[in-house]
């Protein structure tokens, strides 16, 4: 009766030790161990994109890198140490930015409690709030619970990011390696919808679609006038344009608008129209609430990608270095 009685208290403890131990991502992860943390990241964010209206477009393109790179373990914000070229060095000119602010958050919460909160959860709750600044309300749910991890690699960035060039299929394949699906891959798309691109991503669609000096058909032809005034040469390294002219600032279903005019900028985006499940999710996000409704569910599953739990990984003390 006795070990009975034992037995019942330890599996009970067990199962409630193995709840807090995370073996998934929760809601208010820190109620009880830094109960302020997500306020803390909110007014910090919210401080900076007051200043800066194009965070919103850096931190969302960071944490998706962030999620698609060993999944969401805060492994883009790490620096090359001297054995190892991180993921920021990818590319040199993957031009991610917005370090810094995520920097500054990470101290201003490690005041507050140390050694408690994630850095690769800092991340999450900073892209969604500074998109969510303009609607000053949270445009979608962030569980939290992520541990960092210890491992940044430009190689793996470089076979894991999608690339701008890709057709449907590689797109395809790309998310589905993340366990994303079609609807996930036109739905996050849309994140297109803020931000800029450098002219050396699509210009080839402008000035050498084919090798033959020629022009990518898919592309609107005025659209790719206007393009060419912007994007003078095919060796331009430095110009940006609005990925959604006119509205590249508002987080809205505008995004899919331009697209079904054949104004996606990236071949990417413009490869979204030939397939034909893409094509007609095209047409229903079209309709803002519906994408605010999908791209909040998708945004959930991309949050979850491979990410550390329980005793994985680490807290960082330092988002760009991991814990000597
Ligand atoms: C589907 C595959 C994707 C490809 C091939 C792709 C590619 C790119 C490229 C080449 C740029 C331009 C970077 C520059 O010139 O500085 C860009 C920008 C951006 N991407 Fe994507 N992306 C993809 C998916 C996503 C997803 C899933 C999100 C987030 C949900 C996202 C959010 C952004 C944002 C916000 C920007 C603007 C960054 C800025 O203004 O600095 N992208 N993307
Ligand atoms: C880490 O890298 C960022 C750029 O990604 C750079 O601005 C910063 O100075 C680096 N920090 C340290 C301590 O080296
Ligand atoms: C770098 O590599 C050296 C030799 O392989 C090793 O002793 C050292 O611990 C490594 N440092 C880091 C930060 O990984
Ligand atoms: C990165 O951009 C610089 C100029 O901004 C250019 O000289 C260099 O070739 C580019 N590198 C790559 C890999 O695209
Ligand atoms: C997409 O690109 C891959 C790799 O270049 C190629 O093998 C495939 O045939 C392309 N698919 C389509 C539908 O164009
Ligand atoms: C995708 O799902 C499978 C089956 O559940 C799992 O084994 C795999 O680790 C998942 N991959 C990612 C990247 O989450
Ligand atoms: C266009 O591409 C072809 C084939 O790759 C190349 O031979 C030619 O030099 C390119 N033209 C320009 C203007 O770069
Ligand atoms: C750009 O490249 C072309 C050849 O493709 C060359 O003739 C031209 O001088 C280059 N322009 C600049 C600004 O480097
Ligand atoms: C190209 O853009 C123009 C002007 O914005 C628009 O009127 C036209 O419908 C677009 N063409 C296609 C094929 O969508």
């Amino acid at each position: 009766m006795k070990t009975n009685i034992l037995l019942l208290v330890c599996l009970v403890v067990t199962a409630i030790f193995g709840v807090c131990q995370g073996s998934s991502l929760k809601k208010s992860f820190y109620e009880k161990t830094c109960p302020r943390a997500e306020k803390i990241v909110k007014s910090f964010t919210w401080k900076h994109v007051s200043s800066n209206p194009n965070l919103p477009a850096k931190l969302l393109r960071m944490h998706f890198h962030d999620c698609f790179v060993r999944g969401c373990d805060g492994s883009v914000l790490l620096n090359s140490t001297a054995n190892s070229t991180a993921e920021k060095a990818a590319i040199p000119n993957l031009s991610l930015s917005g370090f810094d602010v995520i920097d500054d958050i990470k101290s201003a919460v490690e005041k507050e409690c140390a050694g408690i909160v994630s850095c690769a959860d800092i991340l999450a709750l900073a892209a969604r709030d500074s998109v969510s600044f303009q609607f000053r309300k949270p445009m979608w749910e962030v569980l939290t619970g992520r541990r960092d991890g210890l491992v940044s690699l430009a190689t793996e960035a470089l076979a894991n990011i999608p690339s701008p060039f890709f057709n449907f299929t590689q797109l395809q394949q790309n998310f589905a390696n993340k366990n994303l699906t079609v609807h996930d891959l036109v739905v996050l798309s849309g994140g297109h919808t803020i931000g800029i691109g450098h002219c050396r991503f699509f210009s080839n669609r402008l000035y050498n679609f084919t090798g033959k000096g020629d022009q990518d058909p898919s592309l609107n032809s005025s659209y790719a006038q206007f393009l060419k005034t912007k994007c003078k040469s095919l060796n331009d390294t430095t110009t940006t344009v609005d990925m959604d002219p006119g509205s590249f600032q508002k987080f809205d279903s505008h995004y899919y608008n331009i697209l079904l005019q054949k104004k996606g900028l990236f071949q990417s985006d413009a490869a979204l129209l030939t397939n034909k499940q893409a094509k007609y999710t095209i047409q229903e996000l079209v309709r803002q609430n519906e994408f605010f409704e999908e791209f909040a569910k998708s945004m959930k599953r991309m949050g979850a990608v491979q990410v550390l739990l329980g005793t994985a990984g680490q807290i960082r003390k330092k988002c760009w270095k991991v814990n000597t």
